[in-house]
């Protein structure tokens, strides 16, 4: 027996509606498909949070940016569908791409501020594609919870804010990143590394967690950064695109000493894939 497999919006909705009904609380758990332990976790927490937990599967064309990785994204349906079914999942949505922009599409959502630095600087447009998806999933599915990965830290807070400021009612719970042994965040796009990469890929987050540790310990937020960045370029990356320690919760930059719950934010290029990792100050 396989999952229900819902490729509209109305097969979705109808059993949301059952559930619903049946007084049963969903979770929802937006990918973009290729999944790994990280997705997995999303969906266990969903399991863990909610009675039902639907998996959207779509490779999403607006996030990505000119000359970025779509073509190559990496995409299989059957495994995807085996792992969350492995996983307890209850469903899959996975819609066509006219199902989501059909002809005519014509709609942004955009979310200020928060979507500017970091990501927002590096990949322009990235957040507007993200916002404009999200915010679809969410009133499409009316679930109770959405589930988000911590690893897209920038992402969860702006999806928190659109819920917010659009008065959407479900709930999003952010999920602690999954790392491999050796500290490296997991994400469908470390698939790109060769095994000499993957080594390198390993120090990533090695820079990043002595630089919160720097700063925890009264280190001056920038220079620590600094260190970091430049020690991650020495380890074998091709770019650094930035290292830098933000607030939590607003993103605000910090230079100094942090004044309340603070993160070291980091993306970084190696071969064919880019990076993201982040720590928190403590
Ligand atoms: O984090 C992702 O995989 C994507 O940005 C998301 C939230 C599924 C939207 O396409």
């Amino acid at each position: 027996m396989t999952i229900p497999v819902f490729r509209t919006v109305a097969e979705m909705r109808a059993q949301v509606a059952d559930w619903h009904a049946a007084d049963k609380k969903i979770a929802l758990v937006p990918t973009m498909g290729h999944l790994h332990q990280g997705h997995l976790a999303l969906i266990r927490a969903g399991l863990v949070t909610a009675d039902r937990v639907i998996t959207t599967i779509f490779v999403n064309p607006t996030q990505f940016g000119a000359g970025e990785d779509l073509e190559s994204y990496p995409r299989d349906e059957t495994s995807d569908l085996a792992l969350i079914k492995g996983e307890g999942g209850h469903a899959a949505f996975v819609p066509l791409l006219s199902e989501m922009y059909p002809e005519g599409f014509a709609t942004r959502v955009t979310v200020d501020g928060l979507t500017e630095p970091l990501c927002g600087a590096s990949r322009p447009g990235h957040f507007d594609g993200v916002t404009q998806i999200v915010t679809k999933l969410l009133i499409q599915a009316g679930a109770d919870f959405a589930m988000f990965g911590e690893k897209d830290w920038q992402q969860l807070a702006v999806v928190r804010r659109l819920t917010r400021d659009l008065d959407i009612a479900t709930e999003v719970v952010g999920v602690p990143i999954v790392r491999d042994d050796f500290g490296l965040a997991l994400s469908s796009r470390n698939s790109y590394l060769s095994d000499a990469e993957l080594q390198v890929a390993r120090r990533f987050n090695v820079h990043l967690r002595a630089a919160a540790a720097e700063i925890a310990a009264g280190g001056a937020a920038a220079a620590a950064c600094e260190k970091a960045a430049a020690e991650i370029l020495a380890a074998g990356f091709l770019k650094v695109d930035y290292v830098e320690c933000r607030t939590a919760d607003g993103l605000e930059l910090v230079t100094g000493s942090p004044g309340c719950r603070s993160r070291v934010f980091g993306a970084a290029r190696l071969g064919g894939a880019r990076l993201i990792d982040n720590h928190a100050v403590v």
